[in-house]
Order: structure tokens, then C-alpha cells, then sequence
């Protein structure tokens, strides 16, 4: 037993060795730069670099400058030799992390559940903005659990509840809410399927917010390889002949799941967003309007029951 633990250690010192000459910072920083030459911008390229270093070493941005002739452990070479070899596939940092920073706030992510991007923060942010009661409500199609937990640590007066299809997804957001200390209630539901809240919600909603799937099939083509081989299909894509039909769906229920005057928030595909605004005002909703994000994309359609 010992001899083979010795065989593997030597096995491992010339395996690093084959990679890296010098077990330095500045020695693991060259190649994992050259190894990512070609493949994504100068800029990116720092930027992965840097989150590599933040997660496995938990050194600032500013105290990677300082430490260029840090040496470096064998696990540690390991840990960027292997982060470098999954980003050369395009695998998404966040899943080889396994986390994804929003709102402030730092997620578990798997390929179970959707990368939470920038244009959702700026969801929340609208909802935390235009509202300051406190009051009860609903996200779905959770994922990560990202919107409601952003908005029950900003609001713990808040009664947040969640839905999503995917019980993998579902499990996540319930370790993302322990993790941020954020109470919230998640259940499984099928949007497309189901006319009925869960039992244990209550009956109606202050607030409901979605970001649905929205990208048509036909759409898939000029996305990013990242997030068409490991984001997961269920989260993204919808049909080209039947594109809203999330919107569809949410639309309907939220009429009986809204209080009267609630208010329903809902990202959108920029391409479709006012088909959306149209739909829900042919629904019955009032004061539809689309709302641009910070690229000006028409992104967010909010309407009031
Ligand atoms: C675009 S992702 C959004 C995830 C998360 N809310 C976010 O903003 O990062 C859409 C979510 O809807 C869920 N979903 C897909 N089909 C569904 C259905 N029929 N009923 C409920 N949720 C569904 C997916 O599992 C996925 O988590």
C-alpha cells in the first residue's frame, strides 16, 4: 500500500511537471493563458484566470498582483491544470466551480440548472425597486433559485415561494436558499400542465415573477457552443411554432393566482417581447409595458391584474 502511494506521488510530481517547470503563480499564470490563447478574448482570458484564483487560492484581484513568486502546492497545480482542460472544451466556469456570483450573493450551479445571467439581476432589481410593502411572491421556474433568494435576502418580510418542473433543479435552489440563509418554499409544478397552486401555498399572490424558457429552437444555432452543449435544454429552448408558450401558460393561471391589482413580472425574449405585451393585454392584464435592460434590449414585460 505504501509503495503504490509512493509510485503515485512520483507519478504526480512528473505529471505537474510535465505542465509547469516552476510551481510559481506567475509560472501557473503563463500557462494557463497560453492555454486559453486563441479561444476566448485577452480580456476573458484574465478574467477566468482571475476567478480560478479567487475560488481555489481565495486571493483578491488585488492580491494576485502582489504574489507572482508565491509558490504553489501540487493540489493546487492540479486544481488550474484541470479548471484549464475543462475550459478549453468551453465547459462555463460557473460549472466547474460549481457557483455563479447574483445579485451579491454567490450560487451553487450544476448543469441541472441555468447560469443566472445579468439580465435577471436586473429583474429583481425592478421588483425590489417598484415595491416596498411587504407582501407574498411567486417565481416560476426557479432553476437555481436565484430570483427568490436574491429578493428574501434583500426583503426577509417577505413571504417568497417558488415552482419549478425539474425536481434536480428544485433541489439545488433548496441548498442555495441554506446557503444564503434565505427562507423560501419551493414545489414542484408543471406550468403547462397544472391550473392549481400547490396545497401548502397560499391561495393568491402579491407579486409573481417569471423567466421562462424563451429561445426558439431556430435561435439555437447562432448561440454560444457554452450554452447550447451544458446549459440544460429544458431551461432554454422552446418550439418555433409555439414560442410563447410559457407566457401563454403563466398568463392564464397568474389571472386566478394574482390578488386583484398584483402584478406580474416577466423576462422576455427581446425578439418577441411585444408579441408578449400583446398576448397578456388579449389575457385581460392591465398597464402592460416592455421594459428595456441595461444593452437596451427590450427585456422585461410587467402588467398589472
Ligand atoms: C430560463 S430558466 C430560469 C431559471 C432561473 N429562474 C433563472 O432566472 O436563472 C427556466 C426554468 O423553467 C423551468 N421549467 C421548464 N419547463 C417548465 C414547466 N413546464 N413548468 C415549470 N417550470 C419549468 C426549467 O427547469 C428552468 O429552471
Amino acid at each position: 500500500m505504501r509503495i503504490l502511494n509512493e509510485i503515485s506521488l512520483i507519478s504526480l510530481y512528473h505529471f505537474i511537471n510535465m505542465f509547469v517547470q516552476v510551481n510559481t503563480f506567475k509560472a501557473i499564470k503563463e500557462y494557463f493563458v497560453e492555454g486559453l490563447e486563441g479561444l476566448f478574448e485577452p480580456g476573458e482570458i484574465q478574467t477566468l484566470f482571475e476567478i480560478t484564483t479567487e475560488h481555489f487560492l481565495g486571493w483578491s484581484r488585488t492580491e494576485q498582483r502582489t504574489k507572482s513568486d508565491a509558490r504553489l502546492s501540487e493540489s493546487e497545480l492540479l486544481d488550474f491544470h484541470f479548471t484549464l482542460k475543462r475550459l478549453k472544451r468551453k465547459e462555463p466556469i460557473q460549472y466547474i466551480l460549481e457557483e455563479a456570483p447574483f445579485y451579491g450573493l454567490l450560487f451553487k450551479v450544476t448543469p441541472d440548472v441555468l447560469i443566472p445571467r445579468p439580465e435577471t439581476e436586473e429583474l429583481v432589481h425592478l421588483i425590489l425597486n417598484q415595491n416596498q410593502d411587504k407582501l407574498k411572491i411567486l417565481d416560476i421556474g426557479t432553476g437555481s433559485g436565484c430570483i427568490p433568494i436574491a429578493i428574501k435576502s434583500k426583503r426577509s418580510d417577505w413571504e417568497v415561494y417558488a415552482v419549478d418542473i425539474s425536481e434536480k433543479a428544485l433541489a439545488i435552489a433548496g441548498e442555495n436558499a441554506k446557503k444564503n440563509a434565505a427562507e423560501c418554499h419551493f414545489t414542484k409544478l408543471d406550468i403547462l400542465e397544472e391550473s392549481n397552486l400547490p396545497d401548502t401555498f397560499p391561495a393568491q399572490f402579491d407579486i409573481i415573477v417569471s423567466n421562462p424558457p424563451y429561445i426558439r429552437d431556430s435561435e439555437k444555432k447562432s448561440m454560444d457552443a457554452g450554452v447550447t452543449h451544458f446549459e440544460p435544454h429544458l431551461a432554454l429552448f422552446v418550439e418555433d411554432d409555439n414560442p410563447l408558450i410559457f407566457y401563454q401558460a403563466i398568463g392564464q393561471n397568474c389571472l386566478s393566482w394574482l390578488k386583484d391589482g398584483g402584478k406580474l413580472y416577466l423576462e422576455v425574449n427581446q425578439l418577441l417581447a411585444r408579441e408578449t405585451a400583446d398576448l397578456l393585454y388579449k389575457i385581460g392584464y392591465k398597464e402592460v409595458q416592455v421594459i428595456k435592460d441595461i444593452n437596451s434590449n427590450d427585456r422585461i414585460v410587467n402588467a398589472k391584474k
